[in-house]
């Protein structure tokens, strides 16, 4: 006999003889009457035992509890009117029907939960402890769902447009994403790793190479960086690469991409194309090279009103070649002191010198609340006023520094304002999505003396820049790289690549890499190079991310089945574990860290 789903009972199928199988969602006693809410991964349905149907089976309903597995067979029923009132459940798609049982089987009995499944739980390393129970919530499971969906929507998008599938090697070779390696032991060759993959970045420029021409795969990639709530150490990018193409090629196979992901994952049509914005006006206006668009608050430049003021942190950072910069907290004067110190917290912590700012108490300068203002001129106090916008009641942050840091500074300042004023509340529907373009190639790292790669060592100049990074001329260089953007998320980032040997070699070369180095590091994608390359490029999508957007959640973690905690650690199965001396014996392995029993 077949059973039912507990979500596909309607009124049509009174009468029927039915068997549900299924969990104990809830088990409530009428005056002897066992009412239960049987569930499986569809939905509810309600289960009355009465001793007139079945002594017997009424008389084991008393012994449910919640979470048992449980087999119930009998008859489709409306729902009765009592007292002349109707007892069907509206929120329920099953709820004008009940099912009474004459029979009842306990599959497996459970024992008291660790935590109960309607609750919403603020502990998460006890849900990650009990993982297994915590994707029985509904929310859960149709997180789970929405992620099979949009997979399986952009699988599908990628091989309509001609991308083949293509498995890479996860016991893998150090490729520079920018993040630490996770290495294995090789057993085989004692004192040599493997490393887990970053991203498949050179596997993928290899497939071009040999001729694939349109490659994607759904690829685990492995970083071992600090973890927040959209990143994890082990997370799944939708990678892509393409031979013979160009950025707006790979901008619009990503965008029919994603608007397949949102119609299947959520049902909503995105508005295409996105807009584009270069790097330098995203740094400009919003202090990101991730915009958050859906408040405004933009960063405005006031390094020209105060080139000759007589505040001279002001002026002195014009004079050093920097800027001065400033946004409008519209509405915000009432920042609390307390606040007021949160930000200077954030603005030091990311390199500013200070924080200077003005409460506008009213219309004239004289009300105005700041520790600087007593510096400027009437002219400086009018131009701001009208740069600025300035009306009664709203809060200005300055940063003066050089051009990038000011930006970076007044970015994070203008998103925790947002937190605090509770701008984005209301704009959960609302999705902003944006193509942020012509990134920097190089960026130089006062700390380490050297050039570093912003996208990664295979990303390809602009053309016109191209005889700059041959000259060796790194300051300014501007890559043919893309990240698409949505609400102030990262989505993904591609770029089209070096395919010449001797462009590469320049790359490494202003990477401060030695030739030797290249070759025993990069030898392979050296060699590749010589013998027939294509042009190609491509983008990697962070998946985890677009299916905590789609699934309207905070956290990364909430759309990953068996997520890490924040601290790496999967807390069910206890990894990462100790391993046994004999496993350590045979990769040759000896651990420096003493076991907790002898410390
Ligand atoms: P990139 O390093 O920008 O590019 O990664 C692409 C996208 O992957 C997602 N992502 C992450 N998601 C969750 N947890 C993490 N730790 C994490 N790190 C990255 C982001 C990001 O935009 N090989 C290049 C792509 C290319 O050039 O084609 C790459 O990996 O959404
Ligand atoms: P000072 O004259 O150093 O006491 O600074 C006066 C005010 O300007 C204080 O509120 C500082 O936090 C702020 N401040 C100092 N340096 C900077 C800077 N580079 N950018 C913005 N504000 C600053």
């Amino acid at each position: 006999m077949r059973t039912h789903h507990c979500n596909e009972l309607r009124s049509d199928d009174d009468g029927q003889i039915v068997t549900l199988i299924g969990w104990v969602n809830s088990a409530r006693d009428h005056g002897g009457v066992i009412f239960i809410d049987l569930r499986d991964r569809e939905g509810l349905t309600q289960c009355v035992f009465r001793p007139e149907e079945s002594a017997e089976s009424a008389e084991l309903s008393h012994s449910l509890r919640v979470e048992d597995v449980v087999s119930v067979t009998g008859k489709v029923e409306p729902r009765p009117e009592i007292d002349g009132k109707s007892t069907v459940n509206p929120d329920l798609p099953t709820g004008e029907i009940e099912v009474a049982a004459t029979s009842l089987a306990i599959v497996n009995k459970a024992e008291v939960l660790p935590f109960q499944l309607e609750k919403e739980l603020s502990n998460e390393d006890l849900r990650l402890s009990h993982r297994f129970l915590d994707l029985r919530r509904p929310r859960m499971t149709q997180n789970l769902r929405t992620r099979h969906l949009v997979t399986k929507a952009a699988r599908d998008y990628l091989d309509a447009n001609g991308y083949i599938e293509v498995e890479t090697p996860i016991l893998s070779k150090s490729t520079p994403e920018g993040a630490r390696d996770f290495l294995v032991p090789s057993r085989m060759h004692p004192g040599s790793f493997y490393a887990l993959p970053q991203a498949p970045q050179q596997y993928k420029q290899l497939l071009m190479v040999a001729g694939v021409e349109r490659y994607f795969q759904i690829a685990r990639c492995f970083r071992d960086e600090d973890l927040r709530a959209d990143r994890q150490p082990e997370f799944t990018q939708v990678d892509i690469e393409s031979s013979f193409t160009d950025p707006d090629q790979i901008i619009d196979l990503v965008e029919g991409c994603l608007a397949a992901m949102f119609r299947a994952g959520r049902g909503i049509e995105i508005p295409l194309p996105f807009e584009r914005m270069t790097w330098h006006e995203a740094m400009n206006r919003f202090g990101s090279d991730k915009p958050e668009r859906r408040f405004g608050m933009e960063i405005e430049d006031l390094s020209e009103l105060f080139a000759e003021s007589g505040f001279k942190v002001f002026s002195g950072a014009v004079k050093n070649g920097g800027v001065v910069k400033a946004i409008n907290a519209k509405g915000f004067s009432g920042i609390t002191t307390g606040q007021v110190d949160k930000l200077t917290e954030i603005a030091v912590n990311h390199g500013a010198k200070g924080l200077a700012y003005i409460q506008v108490r009213g219309v004239d300068p004289e009300t105005w609340r700041s520790p600087i203002t007593k510096f400027f001129s009437d002219e400086e106090l009018t131009g701001l006023q009208e740069q600025l916008h300035i009306e009664e009641g709203d809060l200005i942050l300055f940063a003066a520094d050089k051009w990038e840091a000011a930006c970076e500074i007044l970015g994070r300042i203008r998103l925790e304002c947002a937190a605090m004023q509770q701008l984005l509340e209301g704009k959960e529907n609302v999705f902003d999505f944006l193509w942020v373009k012509e990134f920097p190639l190089l960026a130089y790292d006062d700390e380490e003396g050297r050039w570093t790669a912003v996208h990664h060592p295979f990303t390809r100049p602009i053309e016109a820049d191209r005889q700059k990074l041959e000259s060796g001329e790194y300051e300014g260089l501007r890559a043919q790289a893309y990240d698409v953007v949505l609400n102030g998320h990262e989505l993904g980032g591609g770029s089209i690549r070096i395919h010449e040997a001797d462009l590469q070699a320049c790359m490494f070369k202003a990477l401060g890499i030695t030739e030797e180095e290249s070759r025993a590091e990069f030898g392979h994608i050296l060699d590749a190079f010589q013998f027939g390359a294509p042009p190609h490029g491509g983008i990697a999508l962070g998946l985890d991310r677009i299916v905590m957007l789609i699934a309207g959640e905070h956290s990364i973690r909430e759309v990953i089945a068996f997520p890490k905690n924040n601290k790496g650690a999967d807390l069910m199965t206890s990894s990462p574990a100790q391993a046994a001396p004999n496993q350590l014996r045979d990769l040759r392995i000896k651990s420096t860290v003493r076991e907790k029993k002898d410390e």
